[in-house]
């Protein structure tokens, strides 16, 4: 038995904490190749978690980042983004953003030409447009082609309730139904497949830390609706007093309880990171058994964790790591608990 958890350690050299690291969610390869790419040629962390979501807004990592996925109740695909600089806490966020496909680059330009934190919607698109970024229809063939089916379908599934028409049978436009009710079992639309957030957390080789998201949120979404991603202790935290965390999955209900936030604080008392965040998942868990999440954590000397809550389609978790030890981006998984 000795031997054997001793060759089970052996197996593991990876998991090493090691200086400077790429951490993020999903198998999302490039995006963490590019940003380890971004801190070889001398670029900061900021600039490394910066490349890595842009790569994956590129790629439309899993039709879930960037343009032409997950289109709302209208047909439209919009975009939510945050990057955070852990040294100075600051914060630059987009929700909402529409016809611009470089997400968290508009976030990095409300970081780094304003005074603000979040801007939103039509006024983001704006921003985005006066700094330089270039205004193009988000809709491909494809988001088309999900739209017109679930027109379809019936608008089936969407996220309404307690409206007429019966929105489990029947399309909008929805008016609040009169008496109240609570269904005695949420009905649970959230389509794990279709909600793969790219998050990422790069720590320096001194320990700085920053992390950023970029989704293109829920598939159905009613319109305006903006997820955990770009809200800072939601979606993603830095603190290079302590370390980065981000999350994936249902931001509907994860943002109420600021998972990164707490993950972050836990690690800030002493906590490795596997278990911060399993005790920010845990923190949801006991109210919303079923929910559809997960979190990455790593602390400012370069250890690294993740956990997620086990549910039907989700019993482990893909994540890459890039750090002095696996030289190449590696793909890690953990069991969801
Ligand atoms: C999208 O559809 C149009 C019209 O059917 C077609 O002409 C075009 O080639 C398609 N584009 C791609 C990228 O498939
Ligand atoms: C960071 O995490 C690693 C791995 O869990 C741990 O060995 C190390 O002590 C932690 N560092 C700090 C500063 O807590």
């Amino acid at each position: 038995m000795i031997q054997i958890v001793f060759a089970i350690i052996c197996l593991l050299p990876l998991n090493q904490a090691a200086l400077p690291l790429v951490i993020n969610t999903w198998h999302f390869e490039n995006a963490a190749g590019a940003a380890w790419s971004s801190l070889q040629k001398g670029g900061s962390v900021l600039d490394a978690v910066e490349s890595g979501c842009a790569q994956c807004e590129l790629e439309q990592c899993d039709g879930s980042v960037g343009f032409g996925g997950s289109p709302d109740e209208w047909g439209e695909t919009t975009l939510d983004a945050m990057i955070m600089n852990g040294d100075t806490m600051e914060v630059g966020a987009v929700g909402d953003l529409r016809r611009v496909k470089n997400a968290v680059g508009v976030a990095r330009a409300v970081m780094e030409y304003t005074e603000h934190t979040f801007i939103v919607g039509e006024s983001a698109t704006i921003f985005a447009q006066n700094m330089g970024f270039m205004s193009e229809d988000l809709s491909t063939n494809q988001s088309i082609a999900i739209f017109s089916k679930w027109l379809q379908q019936n608008c089936q599934t969407n996220y309404r309730k307690n409206v007429f028409p019966d929105p489990s049978k029947s399309c909008g436009p929805y008016k609040p139904n009169g008496k109240s009710w609570r269904p005695k079992h949420p009905k649970g639309n959230f389509d794990p497949s279709s909600h793969d957030t790219i998050g990422m957390i790069v720590i320096g080789e001194k320990g700085q830390v920053a992390a950023a998201t970029s989704t293109n949120g829920a598939r159905h979404k009613i319109p305006g609706r903006v997820g955990d991603s770009p809200v800072a202790g939601a979606g993603a935290y830095a603190d290079s007093t302590a370390g980065g965390a981000a999350a994936t999955g249902d931001g509907d209900i994860m943002m109420r309880f600021l998972p990164s936030f707490l993950a972050v604080d836990l690690m800030r008392n002493g906590a490795q990171p596997t278990v911060a965040c399993k005790t920010a998942i845990s923190r949801i868990k006991k109210y919303y058994p079923d929910f559809f999440g997960a979190l990455i954590c790593a602390n400012t000397t370069g250890g690294y964790g993740a956990a997620c809550n086990k549910r039907p389609g989700l019993s482990q978790f893909p994540f890459m790591v890039v750090n002095p030890q696996t030289k190449q981006p590696q793909l890690q998984k953990v069991d969801c608990f």
